[in-house]
């Protein structure tokens, strides 16, 4: 099965050192086709560029998210949902090359453009039939979210979720914890994410609409081990920057970072 992986991703100073750091192990993926979705008014150069030279399959698509539903630059960046539209813009892609390519072996995986995947976690998700969970690292405030997995009866299964944080969420899972099978998301027509969904619900209300929890197929040896890291990028200091692009004097002039 292929494994498609879909990443918003916007323009900000470290973009492509993101990009990068995603590409740098997707390369050693096989079977992987990159779905990238820029969160922009069209495609930028740079991506275009970045992708081109990439040595990956991919696909590079663009969705803006309209003003009314971007973070503000003093917004708690948990006040909106972010790549959404992005995603969602992702499904739609999928769901319309499937509409005349025979062939729907497939996973899907949304992952953000700031965290951390090991090699591990694609060899993991291959193999999924409805929805596979898995732990995350470093996410809602505690070291490590996971599932609960029962080993008691005919095979393990999810019995629930161990977080820190709204823990009657009925799927307590970051984005970064599961993948879904693709033909089940082609059979599901209408399913995607929801700018509505109350914060910290984006992942379960999506999950809701595919499977119940006894379906989810836990990964990475009963979900005891951690393959991937909710980390985020520390906003880089511009200070001087802005002194010397306003002297004219722009330090990445000519030169792309
Ligand atoms: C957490 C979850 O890990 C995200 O999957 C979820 O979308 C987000 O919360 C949410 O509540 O919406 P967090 O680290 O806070 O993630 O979010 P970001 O990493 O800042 O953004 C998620 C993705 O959206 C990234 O790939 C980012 O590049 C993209 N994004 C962010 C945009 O496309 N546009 C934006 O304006 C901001
Ligand atoms: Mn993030």
């Amino acid at each position: 099965p292929v494994i498609y992986v879909i990443t918003p991703t916007y323009a900000r100073p470290h973009q492509k050192a993101e990009l990068t750091r995603l590409k740098s192990v997707f390369l050693h993926v096989p079977a992987l086709h990159w779905v990238v979705v820029e969160d922009a008014p069209h495609k930028s150069q740079m991506v275009s560029e970045f992708l081109k030279l990439s040595g990956l399959t991919y696909t590079h698509l663009h969705q803006l998210t309209p003003d009314d539903w971007k973070l503000k630059s003093n917004d708690p960046n948990w006040r909106k949902p972010r790549g959404v539209l992005q995603r969602n813009a992702g499904l739609k892609w999928l769901r319309r090359k499937f509409m005349y390519d025979g062939d729907p072996r497939g996973v899907v995986y949304f992952a953000d453009d700031d965290n951390t995947y090991s090699i591990e976690l694609f060899t993991e998700m291959r193999d999924t039939r409805t929805v596979s969970v898995w732990p995350v690292g470093l996410v809602g405030g505690v070291m490590v979210e996971r599932p609960q997995v029962s080993t008691i009866g005919t095979g393990p299964r999810v019995t629930g979720w161990l977080t820190g944080w709204k823990t009657n969420r009925p799927f307590a899972t970051d984005m970064a914890g599961f993948a879904v099978n693709l033909a089940l998301l082609l059979k599901k027509t209408k399913v995607e994410f929801s700018l509505n969904s109350p914060i910290g619900y984006l992942e379960s209300n999506f999950l809701e609409k595919l499977v119940t929890l006894d379906q989810l197929e836990p990964k990475a040896e009963l979900c005891t081990k951690v393959y991937v890291w909710h980390t985020r990028t520390e906003k880089p200091n511009m200070k001087d920057e802005e002194r010397l692009r306003k002297e004219g004097k722009a330090t990445n002039e000519g030169i792309e970072v």
